[in-house]
């Protein structure tokens, strides 16, 4: 059984020709609201996968934002926990998806923010903690921590960007980032390899975006090369990989031995993910995974080479 502690938010977006750059306007088209926020959009993606029940806490406001976030959530078949802030809106994100499928997104986390230490649910069942940066770091310090006490591994998205408090990162067992994340992380601006090796996690995914990703288990490496897809809408593509990944985690006697696997089944999801417009509305059922899965051949030694050339990995060391 898994648990994702975290965000929920209401997407506004809008589709335009480019993101604006600061002080410019830009007439955009197609608007609409989809339900997201990291949390949320982490969670849909676990339950899709159909491979562990999956529970959510979450807090909304007392209005109206807050009806489509529970549908999603429940059409999903996740469990929710909820925390209702009658001072604070449900949150809400302003996104801009530009014609070739980049976004920018601000965030306004209203009853996000009132997530605290004590409405952690009870662990007993749990094999996972997801969380990610959405919510108070505090209040996800402290639900590291009380998974750690109760055997529960976690598993951090540490997204959005932001330098991690040293108590927390040494709770982590799988850190899952994209390479600008690396980067504030590890506090260091050059390869992925080497802001690999600043990290003191057992367990460091990068996501690589239209490359792949690349994992770090203890001293030993792997890579996936990215599923061959057209990119319409990137929103949500991050979290429906770590969604997956958890949940294929979950599945296997061993992070060693379940690692590849869950590297595939997150990137094919993630890649899926990026051919549909919004967040939860993008995430694919595990029969959508299995049939991309059952297309594309494993990814080949010349793939995992470009990879490594690519991460900056010495080309002599094996994967
Ligand atoms: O990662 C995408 C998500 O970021 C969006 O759904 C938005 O709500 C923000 O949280």
């Amino acid at each position: 059984m898994i648990l994702v502690a975290g965000s929920a938010n209401l997407d506004f977006s809008v589709r335009a020709s480019h993101i604006p750059a600061p002080g410019e306007t830009v007439m955009g088209r197609d608007f609409k609201t989809f339900p997201g926020g990291k949390g949320a959009n982490q969670a849909v993606a676990c339950a899709r996968a159909d491979a562990a029940a999956t529970h959510m806490l979450l807090a909304l406001g007392d209005d109206a934002y807050a009806l489509p976030l529970e549908a999603s959530l429940s059409g999903a078949g996740v469990q929710m926990h909820i925390v209702r802030v009658k001072e604070q809106a449900t949150g809400t994100a302003f996104i801009c998806v530009s014609d070739d499928a980049e976004n920018a997104i601000t965030v306004a986390p209203g009853a996000n923010l009132s997530l605290a230490a004590a409405h952690l649910p009870p662990l007993a069942g749990f094999t996972h903690l997801l969380l990610q940066l959405e919510i108070p770091v505090e209040s996800v310090t402290a639900y590291a921590q009380a998974a750690r006490a109760a055997g529960v591994k976690v598993v951090l998205n540490a997204a959005p960007a932001q330098r991690l408090p040293t108590e927390l990162l040494a709770l982590i067992d799988v850190l899952v980032v994209n390479e600008g994340e690396l980067a504030v992380v590890a506090d260091f601006s050059g390869s992925v390899a080497q802001c690999l090796a600043r990290i003191a996690v057992p367990c460091v995914v990068v996501t690589l975006g239209h490359r792949g990703c690349c994992a770090r288990l203890g001293g030993e490496f792997s890579f996936q090369s990215a599923f061959d897809i057209t990119p319409i809408d990137t929103t949500g593509a991050g979290d429906t990989f770590c969604g997956v990944l958890v949940a294929a985690l979950s599945q296997g006697d061993s992070l060693q031995q379940a690692l590849p696997q869950a590297l595939r089944q997150a990137s094919a999801a993630g890649a899926l993910a990026c051919t549909r417009p919004g967040a939860q509305s993008s995430i694919p059922s595990q029969a959508e995974v299995s049939a991309l899965l059952a297309t594309q051949a494993v990814s080949t030694e010349a793939q995992n080479a470009a990879l490594r050339q690519y991460c900056g990995f010495d080309l002599a060391q094996s994967v």
